[in-house]
């Protein structure tokens, strides 16, 4: 897959350039690219904001810089996404469906919004991480590909996708590692007992808990 991260800051998503991403990209199963919107614009100081028509608080971003950054790596069947508080809220459904796409273009918005007509110059998809505001998209953009990634085929293995909390609709299960015993406290017998069967229906049993227990929203 191919991802495209056209922003304001590149320097902010070195996050995105570790562990378990960074794998993925040496693998070349992602291909992760970070284009400076700065760089196309037609501004002789290079400016990428300004003030909104009819007044308000702060700035906006231009839609020149950003229309002719979109369309440098823009290419057929690309899918475009803005982050913003607009749109659906973000889900481990959301990120497994993305997960199959081969080219996603990323815009990160910063100041108080962008100019609106980016959204009539493109099909744009805006997606949510929550009910509360952000200084900028590259946040919520590192959230949304951290989470797509790891659907992608080959990136963690199909048994960790499997067990992980909203896979199934419940939570997952609590595990634990060495050592056995730590402050007085052990792990639960059952792990250790080699009982396979068991074990399944341990975990599956602490599932329903869990999930009843802290989200009980999702049972409904
Ligand atoms: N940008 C600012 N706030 C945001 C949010 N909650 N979700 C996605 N993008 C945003």
């Amino acid at each position: 897959m191919k991802i495209d991260i056209l922003t304001l800051f590149p320097e902010s998503f070195s996050p995105l350039k570790t562990s378990i991403l960074a794998r993925a990209e040496e693998s070349g199963k992602l291909e992760i690219n970070l284009v400076n919107i700065r760089d196309f614009s037609k501004d002789k100081h290079k400016k990428c904001d300004d003030y909104p028509f009819g007044g308000g608080a702060g700035m906006l971003m231009t839609v020149q810089p950003l229309f002719d950054a979109i369309n440098s790596v823009y290419k057929e069947n690309a899918k475009i996404i803005f982050p913003s508080p607009v749109g659906q809220t973000f889900s481990a459904k959301k990120a497994e469906q993305l997960s199959i796409a081969e080219h996603l273009i990323f815009v990160c918005g910063h100041y108080e919004g962008v100019d609106e007509r980016i959204f009539e110059l493109f099909d744009i998809e805006q997606i949510s991480i929550g009910d509360y505001v952000l200084t900028g998209g590259e946040l919520p953009s590192m959230v949304i590909i951290d989470s797509l990634a790891r659907f992608v085929d080959g990136v963690i293995s199909k048994e960790s996708l499997e067990s992980e909390s909203f896979s199934n609709g419940l939570l997952e299960y609590p595990q634990y590692t060495r050592p056995q015993e730590f402050m007085g406290l052990s792990v639960p017998d059952v792990l250790v007992s080699g009982n396979h069967q068991e074990i399944d229906k341990w975990r599956k049993e602490e599932s329903l808990k869990r999930t009843k227990k802290y989200r009980s929203d999702l049972l409904s």
